[in-house]
């Protein structure tokens, strides 16, 4: 009745902005990830009988409220599929700095819905455990695989055809991804907030959605054939054309902060200067820069070099969801 899973955070090429069903988490678009090998979550579920309710544990810590009532609607979807009435203790430790923008929710829910079903003996494909990932968080459904990972939007209702698949294993194309902590504040509005406001209110949205099948297509070329340009042109564009959305909301808002624009501003000169890198930001100030490692410590280096950049983390495509031994 207990097993331990460990999954990784991911980060969008292509990002997941917008939902079609808030309930069900089913976005509005297909949507491309890398998982990455520095962040990752663990997490223990043991199933109990004499429990009232579940526990949560986070990094020693136990939790009340909002924190712990998430894990239960969490539990319940595992109990409605295994039918299985126990509580569970859910014991949790986040390798992930725990700062704007480095999503802890993905790596969280894809842990959680490992260990879940494998502490009750339960079989589950891996598009099965993505579908219920998914509904912890949209994008925990992509860190059950590793490497270059696509959600696939589905079409029915139900959304038992919204999973995500592989499309590349991390062993497969080595490329480096640089966590650019700016500031490790909490953001002001949460991604679940920020993109319902977005759907609801910005007249950008349906140019948003409608500019995705040639950036989806140039994202699936470039990882199939490993061709970097246009992986980093691509990834690049998508995250403005998202956060561009976003002033068009109302009442409008920004993850953008001074520091965020300098760190941007920054790559591009890198490519001025002939090396190849490239940023993506997602619900916060924390950038992401993307290079090919032959110029890793290049692009660190002058990364280091900025009064704003408070730290940076190096990772490179990591793995899908394993489970520990206990
Ligand atoms: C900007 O998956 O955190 O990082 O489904 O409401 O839990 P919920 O949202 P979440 O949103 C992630 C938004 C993003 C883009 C992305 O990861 O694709």
């Amino acid at each position: 009745m207990k097993a331990t899973a460990r999954a990784h955070t991911n980060i969008a090429l292509i990002k997941y902005w917008g939902k079609r069903d808030e309930q069900l988490f089913l976005p509005m678009n297909n949507s491309i990830s890398i998982t990455l090998d520095q962040f990752y979550t663990t997490t223990s579920v043991t199933f109990q009988d004499d429990l009232a309710s579940d526990v949560f544990v986070l990094d020693g810590v136990e939790l009340g409220g909002a924190e712990q009532n998430k894990i239960s609607t969490f539990l319940d979807l595992v109990r409605r599929m295994t039918k299985h009435h126990g509580h569970a203790v859910v014991e949790s430790s986040n390798n992930v700095p725990t700062a704007a923008g480095f999503a802890s929710s993905a790596s969280g829910f894809a842990a959680l819905a490992a260990a879940s079903t494998k502490a009750l003996g339960y079989e589950i494909s891996d598009a099965g455990l993505s579908t219920l990932a998914r509904q912890g968080s949209g994008s925990a459904c992509r860190s059950i695989y590793g490497g270059f990972v696509e959600w696939h939007m589905g079409e029915k209702i139900d959304g038992t055809d919204s999973f995500a698949t592989q499309l590349l294993s991390e062993e497969d194309w080595q490329l480096s991804i640089i966590s650019v902590m700016v500031e490790a504040k909490q953001k002001k509005v949460l991604s679940r907030e920020g993109m319902k406001r977005t759907v609801a209110t910005s007249p950008f949205y349906d140019g948003w959605l409608a500019s995705l099948e040639p950036d989806l297509l140039a994202t699936r070329a470039a990882i199939a054939d490993r061709t970097f340009e246009q992986l980093g042109t691509v990834l690049e564009r998508n995250a403005m054309k998202m956060h561009a959305t976003m002033l068009g909301a109302n009442p409008p808002f920004m993850y953008w902060m001074s520091s965020t624009i300098e760190v941007m501003q920054a790559v591009q000169e890198l490519r001025e200067d002939g090396i190849q890198a490239y940023f993506t930001i997602d619900a916060g100030p924390n950038v992401k820069v993307i290079c090919q490692p032959a110029d890793e410590k290049a692009v660190m280096d002058r990364l280091k070099q900025l009064m704003c950049v408070k730290d940076l983390f190096l990772c490179h495509p990591g793995p899908g969801i394993h489970y520990l031994t206990t």
